[in-house]
């Protein structure tokens, strides 16, 4: 096993490597700057969006990198103010000129947002502008079984990718049964739990201490077992690269059960249960 990132196929042909680079809060000079570091160190899928504010950021890495344009995976992401057709098609204009780049390899809803009840209109928009060539794969975030179905229902057309919360503290076993049944890829965000208190946990540091590797290794290695893309962020060179040298070791099924049973029913972070919560 060597410590180059394997890759997975999506169900419209597109591979994207199974660890990929969060964004969030890296922006302007110093994020410029750590996003090159991630592209240097080996990273090759970079997730951003339009509400990061630094989809320009991410695109002035890109070109301050060796690596060509075509090698990347680049991901934005729609806001839910902007789920109305019109609107939606505007905005991915927006983000590609914001990154000054041609297309975006990945586009998802952000949030389903089901009070507001846009979010068919705002997939319609997505077909279309990967149509238009804007996009190459299409997908979503924090999207509920429910709010899958009805994408099936009314247009026939299921996401490559749902990007969801998921970290030992909430496995959503449940959701990723769903979508290996429906053949969507799933994406973990905040898949570290945000460097929570989990990062010092004592049944982790065990199994760590086992492999002679970090938690954060650890962590990560059992997004990959799960199946999952995990999509850590961190501003450090070192972090960066000892969160993608988890390819040259194996998690037992024990120790998988054993992260598994950190689980909480009500683990999620922040109480975001995209049932009830709307972010704009
Ligand atoms: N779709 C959505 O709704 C949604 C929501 C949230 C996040 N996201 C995406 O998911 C990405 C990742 O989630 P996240 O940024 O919330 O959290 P995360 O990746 O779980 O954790 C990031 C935190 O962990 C620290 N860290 C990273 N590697 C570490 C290591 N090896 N050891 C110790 N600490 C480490 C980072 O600090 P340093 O930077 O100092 O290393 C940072 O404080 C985001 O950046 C964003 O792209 C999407």
């Amino acid at each position: 096993m060597t410590n180059q990132i394997p890759e997975i196929t999506l169900h419209d042909g597109l591979q994207i490597p199974s660890v990929g680079f969060g964004t969030y809060k890296l922006k302007g000079e110093s994020g410029a700057q750590a996003i090159n570091h991630a592209i240097a160190n080996g990273y090759r899928l970079l997730d951003s969006a339009y509400n990061y504010e630094n989809e320009a950021t991410v695109g002035e890495a890109i070109r301050r990198s060796s690596v060509p344009r075509e090698e990347l995976l680049v991901t934005s992401k729609l806001p839910g103010r902007y789920h109305h057709y019109d609107d939606a098609i505007v905005t991915i204009q927006e983000s590609l000129l914001r990154a000054n780049l041609d297309y975006y390899d990945l586009y998802l809803i952000h949030w389903p947002n089901p009070i507001q009840d846009n979010y068919v209109e705002a997939w319609q928009a997505l077909i279309d502008a990967k149509k238009f060539g804007y996009i190459r794969s299409i997908g979503v975030c924090n999207f509920l079984p429910e709010h899958l179905e009805r994408l099936k229902k009314e247009t026939g057309i299921l996401p490559t990718v749902n990007q969801i919360e998921l970290h030992p503290l909430f496995n959503q076993e449940e959701q990723l049964k769903f979508h290996e049944e429906h053949h969507i890829a799933t994406e973990s965000w905040s898949p570290l739990s945000r460097a929570s208190d989990l990062l010092r946990d004592e049944t982790l540091q065990k199994i760590a201490d086992q492999h002679n590797r970090t938690i954060s290794q650890i962590i990560l290695r059992w997004h990959y077992q799960l199946g999952a893309i995990a999509i850590p962020k961190s501003a450090a060179p070192s972090r960066q690269k000892e969160n993608i040298s988890i390819f040259d070791f194996e998690l037992s099924e024990e120790e998988m059960t054993i992260i598994n049973s950190l689980t909480k029913q009500d683990g999620r972070l922040k109480d975001q249960d995209p049932a009830v919560y709307e972010e704009f």
